[in-house]
């Protein structure tokens, strides 16, 4: 018999990891709070956005349903993957409300169950979370002992929104936390059949997988903000080019080229958060995260870094555009983005914000709140804008030439380009003032602070 898979929140992760465990062949039942969730899948639509998600439902129709019942899902499946959200609470942790309202459903559930089952938390927690939170909710409701009676793991996932399916079946590797060999055991089986691409699986204990987890986020938001430390450095010797430094830094095998890039800091639902949650945890159990702290503050810092930059190419009562607002390209989701943070920052200064992003704009209208100008095309923003950001690397906007900054004042418009996506001839056009972060563009003052520094100063060992 084919193991029956229960998914428990179908939100962003949990529609695209039921539709991707029902295309590899397997029944699925979904479960959520919400039924409008429930009636969208059932009639074989996704229901949130994201990529091959409506596809994947749609074709597999017949291996999926949901329900609003937990109990439902439980007694006519073997394995349950927890999937709801949970947010960062007022002190920085993650809560477990959700996790603990599922919990004590799926806890009763389980009370009228015969036989094996094996639930397993898919959301992000904090270290302790599972043997101290939510593991007494199952025993309670239920009746019956972890490890015993049934099977419990802490298996996060590791994917990135616009790319969940994809991610989702074809991982790096699969970590499973486990409370005993058994459960590790059938998950670890599980997966072998789900993922597409045979990954190692690293089974570990409960507390070492929720680590495991936070770190992986903590530890690539700390190499962009490296790579960011390294542009502004670049922006200060003569020829200085962070492209060229981190080209050759990637090459390093202990350092890898992915997420070195240098230029405008991160966002989305889940970078920002894990640092502020690892710092949190950290400092409860009597350690201290400082690098995860100092990570967080320099990337939050970064709208107002950028301020003080524009500030004196900026006139009072000037338009500045913003082009970006997603926290990614291709992207409609806004949560802690860069383009957001930067348009709320120039409106408190005082400055008239325009801006575009091709698929956020609805989501940054209502995150803005009617305070800047979200437009309908790059066109629109240039048109006005005497300052140009461009803050995301989209397709979009590396098609603009010179020829499309069409704003006619009395000084030449400036282009702040932070991924430097746009043709380096821009710098050669008179109408322009073309600024890649990241890149010297004042070789000259660049020059004579090292000559200071160096110049005339070199003494001989005696
Ligand atoms: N979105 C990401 O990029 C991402 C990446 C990695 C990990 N995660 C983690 O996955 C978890 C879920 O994230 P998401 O983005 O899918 O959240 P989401 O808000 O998109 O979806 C959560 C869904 O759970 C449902 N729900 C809430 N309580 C429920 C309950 N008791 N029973 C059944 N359904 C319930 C909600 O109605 C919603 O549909 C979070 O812990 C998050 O940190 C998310």
């Amino acid at each position: 018999m084919e193991t029956k898979y229960s998914v428990i929140g179908l939100g962003k992760l949990g529609a695209s990891m039921a539709a991707a465990i029902a295309k590899r062949g397997f029944n699925v039942i979904g479960v959520d709070v919400n039924q409008q969730v429930v009636d969208l899948v059932n009639a074989g639509h996704a229901p949130v956005q994201e990529t091959n998600l409506e596809e994947t439902i749609a074709a597999n129709a017949e291996r999926i349903r949901a329900t609003l019942s937990h109990r439902e899902a439980i007694l006519s499946s073997d394995v349950s993957f927890i999937i709801v959200p949970t947010p960062n609470d007022e002190r920085g942790a993650f809560t477990l409300q959700y996790a603990a309202w599922a919990f004590r459903e799926i806890g009763r559930a389980l009370s009228a169950k015969q036989g094996y089952h094996l639930v397993v938390l898919t959301s992000t927690v904090l270290p302790g979370s599972m043997r101290y939170g939510l593991l007494p909710i199952l025993e309670k409701e239920s009746g019956k002992v972890a490890g015993k009676d049934f099977g419990l793991c802490y298996s996060p996932e590791f994917i990135a929104l616009g790319s969940v399916i994809q991610n989702f079946l074809n991982p790096d590797f699969t970590l499973v936390g486990e409370i005993d060999d058994r459960s590790g055991s059938l998950l670890e089986a599980c997966y072998a059949k789900i993922m597409e691409n045979n990954p190692p699986c690293k089974r570990m204990s409960l507390e070492n997988a929720e680590l495991t987890k936070i770190s992986v986020n903590t530890f690539v938001t700390t190499k962009i903000t490296f790579a960011n430390m390294l542009a502004d450095i670049c922006e200060r010797i003569p020829g200085g080019d962070i492209d060229i430094v981190t080209d050759a830094l990637g090459c390093d095998q202990r350092i890898g080229h992915k997420y070195l890039k240098g230029a405008i800091g991160y966002g989305g639902p889940c970078f920002p958060r894990d640092n502020v949650a690892l710092s949190f945890i950290s400092r409860t159990i009597g350690s201290k995260a400082e690098l995860a702290e100092v990570t967080d503050r320099t990337n939050r810092a970064i709208p107002h870094k950028i301020i003080q930059f524009l500030s004196p190419m900026i006139r009072p009562g000037a338009t500045v555009a913003v082009l970006g607002l997603a926290y990614k390209p291709d992207s409609h989701v806004v949560e802690e983005s860069q383009g957001i943070y930067l348009a709320d920052a120039l409106i408190k200064a005082g400055v008239r914000v325009v801006a575009y992003d091709p698929l956020a704009g609805e989501n940054a209208r209502w995150e803005l709140r009617g305070k800047a100008l979200i437009l309908n095309s790059v066109a629109d923003c240039l048109e006005q804008a005497e300052v140009v950001l461009v803050t995301t690397p989209d397709v979009v906007f590396k098609k603009l030439t010179a020829a499309d900054f069409k704003y006619k004042g009395p000084r030449p418009v400036t282009v702040v380009d932070f991924w430097r996506i746009l043709d380096k001839k821009l710098a050669n056009q008179p109408h322009i003032r073309y600024i890649p972060i990241g890149r010297s563009i004042d070789d000259a003052a660049n020059a004579a602070r090292l000559n200071e520094l160096w110049g005339n100063t070199v003494t001989f060992v005696e």
